[in-house]
């Protein structure tokens, strides 16, 4: 079978499409053909060496797959041969919350990830995809869904339909958190460095858009569009360039989930801003398989279809970085495995 294979800070010109050897299955192990595999900001972090765990070996990048089983290995018992199947971000991270040994391994990132023709993960790492999601749809889950799900629906402090949601910029895991809470009868609020991307964004429901270019003070424009009440939880994907504005724009009592640094990581944050009033701050790592099959039962109960950008085949995998990178996408970036997806 053929995967592709990079050496952490390699760059994508290291990214590389190779014979890899099968091996025997071991106890517990499912040999997974692979449809689809979505790109993550993370990605580009794990190619270009900037990701939090790197390894000296190079490894079968991307943690978001989707697929159907070819074969089990002696014990399985929570899949059979042509389940349809996405791999957990962290394979140790099954449910509760995080704890160093569960989030010790991540796909693509120290261990081998997704992008390959058939991977072998152990039967706990796997959720099993609802018959209302594709396999391309199904791949956009384990880490950008995953992540908004986590940070809207388990970190923050419990919502209520009609509280709101502001989102940072229009990539995968901001169009996602859209998504989830516009389908789950929230106020939503997001930003972009476009106006032909925030149009989308109100296609797709948004309440309210704000060019964060136009109007650099964004924050106060939350203030203003909530009637001085900010928002409830903010998806600080960010970082250094954003999050003081988010703690800002964030509600009396509301969360700033800190997901991410897209402008860098870095810079202070005073914490007189959260403590008058009560606003916390709380950090995602992704999330575990028990999220991942939530927002995935979510997703096929609700009708949402994540949002695909664009559909590269698996011969372009390069292209599809480098298409990522390029910071044109609206939503989702996915490479095509097998022709089934
Ligand atoms: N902690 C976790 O578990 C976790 C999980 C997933 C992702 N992340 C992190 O979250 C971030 C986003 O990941 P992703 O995969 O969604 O990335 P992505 O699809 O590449 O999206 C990045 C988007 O960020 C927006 N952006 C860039 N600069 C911005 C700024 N100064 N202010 C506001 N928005 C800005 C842009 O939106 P516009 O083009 O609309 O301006 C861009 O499209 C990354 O830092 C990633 O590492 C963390």
């Amino acid at each position: 079978m053929r995967a592709y294979q990079i050496l952490p800070g390699a760059n994508i010109d290291g990214l590389q499409c190779v014979d890899y050897p099968d091996r025997e299955l071991g106890i517990g192990e499912v040999r997974i053909r692979v449809h689809a595999v979505s790109l993550n900001y993370r990605d580009l972090m794990v190619a270009g060496g900037n990701y939090l765990v790197t390894v000296d070996d190079p490894v079968i990048p991307c943690s978001d797959g989707a697929g159907e089983v070819l074969a089990v290995g002696p014990g399985v018992t929570r899949v059979r041969e042509g389940d349809r199947v996405a791999g957990a971000f962290f394979p140790h991270w099954i449910e509760g919350a995080p704890t160093p040994a569960k989030i010790r391994h991540s796909l693509g990132g120290d261990i081998d990830g997704m992008l390959a023709e058939e991977v072998v993960l152990h039967e706990d790492a796997l959720a099993t995809i609802p018959a209302g999601l594709s396999f391309i749809e199904a791949a956009t889950m384990p880490c950008a869904a995953v992540t908004a799900w986590n940070a809207i629906f388990v970190s923050s402090n419990q919502l209520k339909p009609g509280d709101t949601v502001l989102l940072l910029g229009t990539g995968g895991v901001s169009v996602l958190g859209l998504q989830l809470a516009r389908a789950a009868g929230l106020r939503t609020i997001i930003t972009s460095s476009s106006d032909d991307k925030l149009a989308r964004a109100r296609e797709l429901g948004a309440h309210h858009t704000i060019n964060y270019r136009a109007i650099p003070e964004w924050h106060d424009e939350v203030l203003h569009l909530t009637e001085g009440a900010g928002a409830n939880v903010v998806l600080e994907v960010g970082g250094q360039g954003t999050v003081n504005r988010s703690v800002s724009a964030a509600a009396m009592g509301g969360t700033v989930a800190i997901i991410g640094g897209v402008s860098g990581f870095g810079g202070e944050v005073n914490p007189a801003s959260l403590l008058a009033t009560a606003k916390r701050m709380v950090g995602i790592y992704v999330g575990s398989r028990s999220m991942l099959e939530d927002v995935m039962r979510f997703a096929d109960v609700s009708g949402v279809k994540p949002v695909i950008d664009r559909v590269f085949p698996f011969g372009q995998a390069q292209e599809a970085y480098r298409y990522m990178e390029s910071g044109s996408h609206f939503g989702k970036v996915v490479i095509e495995v097998s022709a089934r997806a």
